[in-house]
Order: structure tokens, then sequence, then C-alpha cells
């Protein structure tokens, strides 16, 4: 078994290090944020990740894993050191490297054994690893050698334990063969197919898996835009595209666009990148500009169909940038909650566990509610951002009973359109008819009603 140290205790570096500890691996996560590691040593996640806590607490209490804010504990007896620190997007689009930085200096200044092994987990531009290796260098005490390897993660927000244990791929570049093996032997365990690549296209495999789902989302989104026009059906059009095995079904849902912390920073690095090697691809700004126009349109539909939102009551329904996750960064639903707000709309606000970070982001400019019912009460329009479970699950005929004028704007295509029929509402979903009244369902065509 082998001593590991996570530099960096955010969303990849905790899951990580939880998941390495419950298959047996000494751990110890660093992390300068002093109330974060008090948090972390009572057993307590920071951030909302299903299945995290429990295994979390498991291990303290087995001894594998220790929370600290010392380097100098944390790497001074670690095997290997994984870099999990987060990358921002610069105002240019690009990564930013600082705290990468800042991570691999401290390494280098702490160091004191021939042979450890630094791997990069971070999502980091291009060429980074050697950047990487320069820093460390460049504050080493005394002259040693160790060895670097790029292991990109692919864990979804909300499944990221599941992922870590079920993952479709591993991926480890390193122009070490040493460092390929050690990565090698501790994956072993998780019986996921290995690849081994050189460094660089590791890294590159990371933006450009995200970039791809990107480009996949915008397309369907794209295509939903014109099934409103022509009055199809968008999940009719997925389901027959996504039966071409060479398609798959997955990543074809339509909706208000894609969020989070990922998706939208790897597509604009990859932009940045193919325009610094001077092979551009345009290609990636369309898919940004179409989910921009996404954002907004469920808002747009609105505007159609009642010309001004001005003192209307809105329910806005899930405020994180997708299910099981607390995290809004990028949240489709947090702009659209600015929005309706610039357009005069009254709104109040539901989500089962992201309403305290949501709260950072928009204050008191709408109001929160700890249920749904009290969310759509005498509510004149509901929007849906967040496809959780329990916003799936609500019997439909609470929307009536609860709302004063159900007219509901569904950004996630929650409900089945024939299940809506029976009811006295008005549901507009994306890219498909929208369904008035009882029994009646109607072609829409552009953003209105036709
Ligand atoms: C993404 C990748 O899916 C992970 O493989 C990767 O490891 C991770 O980024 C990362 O780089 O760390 P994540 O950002 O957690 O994971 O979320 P996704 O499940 O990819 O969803 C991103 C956004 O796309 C969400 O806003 C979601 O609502 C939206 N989406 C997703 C759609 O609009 N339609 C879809 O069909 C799928």
């Amino acid at each position: 078994m082998k001593k590991i140290a996570i530099a960096g205790t955010g969303y990849v570096g905790l899951v990580t290090g939880v998941c390495l500890a419950e298959i047996g691996h000494d751990v110890i996560c660093v992390d300068r944020d002093p109330q974060k590691i008090n948090t972390l040593l009572k057993g307590e996640a920071t951030f909302y990740e299903p299945g995290l806590e429990e295994l979390m607490k498991n291990n303290l209490e087995a001894g594998r894993l220790i929370f600290t804010t010392s380097p100098t504990i944390g790497y001074q007896d670690a095997d290997i050191i994984m870099i999990t620190v987060g990358t921002p997007n610069d105002p240019n689009g690009s990564l930013d490297l600082q705290y990468i930085e800042q991570i691999s200096k401290e390494i280098g200044r702490t160091i004191t054994r021939n042979n450890i092994l630094i791997v990069t987990k971070s999502t980091v531009p291009l060429g980074t690893n050697e950047k990487i290796k320069e820093w460390i260098q460049s504050e080493l005490r005394s002259p040693l050698y160790f060895h670097l390897a790029a292991n990109p993660e692919f864990l979804r927000q909300g499944a990221a334990v599941y992922d870590t244990f079920h993952g479709d791929r591993i991926i480890i570049g390193s122009d070490s063969k040493e460092a390929l093996h050690t990565l090698e032997e501790l994956y072993k365990p998780l019986h996921i197919p290995i690849i081994k690549t050189d460094t660089k296209s590791a890294e590159l495999i990371k933006i450009a898996s995200n970039s791809f789902l990107a480009l996949k989302i915008s397309y369907v989104n794209a295509l939903s835009s014109i099934c409103e026009q022509i009055g199809g059906n968008i999940e009719e059009v997925t389901l027959g595209m996504g039966m071409d095995a060479r398609i798959g079904t997955s990543f074809l849902n339509a909706g208000v666009g894609f969020g989070g912390s990922c998706l939208p920073k790897d597509t604009k690095e990859v932009t940045h990148l193919a325009n610094e090697v001077g092979e551009p691809i345009r290609l990636l700004d369309e898919v940004l500009e179409i989910n921009k126009r996404q954002e907004l349109r469920l808002i747009d539909k609105a505007l159609a169909r009642f010309k001004s939102l001005k003192g209307k009551k809105a329910a806005l329904l899930g405020l994180s940038f997708k299910p099981n996750t607390d995290d809004v960064r990028e949240s489709v639903s947090i702009k659209m909650a600015k929005r309706l707000v610039m357009e005069g709309a009254i709104v109040t606000a539901y989500d089962p566990v992201a309403i305290r970070n949501a709260k950072r982001e928009l204050g008191e400019i709408i109001s929160y509610s700890d249920t749904l019912e009290q969310a759509l009460m005498n509510a004149d329009l509901a929007f849906i951002g967040t496809e959780w479970e329990e916003i799936k699950n609500i019997p439909i005929t609470m929307f009536s009973e609860w709302m004063t004028e159900p007219v509901i704007f569904d950004g996630r295509n929650c409900f089945q359109l024939d299940a809506m029929k029976g009811f006295p509402i008005e549901y507009h979903s994306i890219g498909r008819p929208c369904v008035i009244g009882k029994e009646n369902i109607i072609k829409t065509f552009g953003l209105g009603l036709g």
C-alpha cells in the first residue's frame, strides 16, 4: 500500500483522497485553509456529494485518512503526491495556474527524498507538467530526482464516488516508465481500463473530452430550436439519433444549456489552445455561443408569452448547475434568476441543497423557500432550472392546486407531454410542443405559441 498525499481538498482532491483510502492506501490531505481542515477532521464533507461523507468518516475512523494544513507533515513521507488544486479561467479564457505554481513550489521546498511521484489531477493547459517540473526544481533544497505524471479525472459532480469506482477509463500520461507502472499498480484494484499515454496527450484527452461533451449538448440544443420552429419533438429526434451506436444516447438531453466548473471552462481552454497553436476551432466558439443563447431561452419564451414579467410571481425550481450537487458555479438557474429579477418578476427559489451557495451569488434579490410547496404557492409562473428527482416527481396536480396561474417553463424536460395533457396547466419545455389545458396539445412556432 502506498502513502499518498493530496495537495488541495477541493472537489477532486477530497473525493480522490477518500476513495484511495477506501481501497486501503494511507492518505493525507493537505489544505492551507484551517477552517476547511477542521470541518473535515470532524468527519463533515465541505460540499454535498452523495456517499462521500460516509466513506470519509469510515476511513477517518480506520486511521487511513488524515487531514492537515501542514505541507511538511503532508509531503515528507509520501510516495505519491497528487496535485488537485483548482484552475479557474483567467479573463482571456485560459486556465489560471497560480494555485498549481504555489503548490508545486511548496512541494519543491518540502520533499527530501528521491523518486517521489508527483501526479497532476487538476485540469491544466497543455505543457503544464513541464512547468510543474521547473517550479518544483526551482525550490528544491538539494538535488533530488522525482517522477511526474498527468492523471486527469473524469468524475461527474453528483456521481463522483460512483465514478471513481466505476469509471469508463483511467488516463495516465508520463514520460517516465516507472511513473506509469506505479500508477497502473495503484489503480489496478479498481478494475477500470487504463490507458497509458505521453504527458501532453493525457493533458489533451481531458479538455478534449469535456469540450466534446459540450459540443454534443449544444448541437442538441440547436436542434431543439429547430424542433420548436417546425413543431417537432427533440426527444424523439435524439432517441432516433442515439439508437445509432456510433452516436449513442447519452449527453443528448436538450435543456437550458450546460453549466458547472468544467464544461464551459474546458471548452474555452481548447479554443484558447487551438488559437495559440494556429489551428483555430471556430466550431467551439459556436458551441459556447449556442449555450449562451440557450441559457435565457425559457425567459425569452415567457416574455413572448406574457409580453412583460413585471410583478409576476415566479417560482424557480432548482439552483445548482445540475442535480445531486450544491455547486452553483456557472449554473444556468442563477443566470435565470438574475434575468427574471431584471424583468421585474418576484422570484422565490427552491433547491434541496444549493440555497446556501446560491445566496452568495444572488443575495436577497430573490426569496428562498424550504419546500417546493412554499415556492409554488400562489405563483403565476414556474421555471425549472435543475432536474432534481424531487422536482421530477412533483405530482402534476400540485402545480394546479398550488399555483394561481399554472404556467410552467421547464428547462430540463422533466415531464412527459402526455402526462401533462389531462391537467389545467400550460406547459412549455425545450424543443417540444407546448401543452395547454386538458387534452389540448398545440404546436409551438419559434418562441411564441403560434
Ligand atoms: C464534467 C464531465 O462530465 C466529467 O467527466 C468531468 O470529470 C468533469 O466535468 C470535470 O472536468 O471535472 P460535471 O461538470 O460534473 O462533469 O457535469 P456534467 O454531468 O458533465 O454536466 C455538465 C452540464 O451539462 C450540466 O449543467 C448539465 O445539466 C448539462 N447537460 C448534461 C445537459 O444540458 N445535457 C446533457 O445531456 C448532459
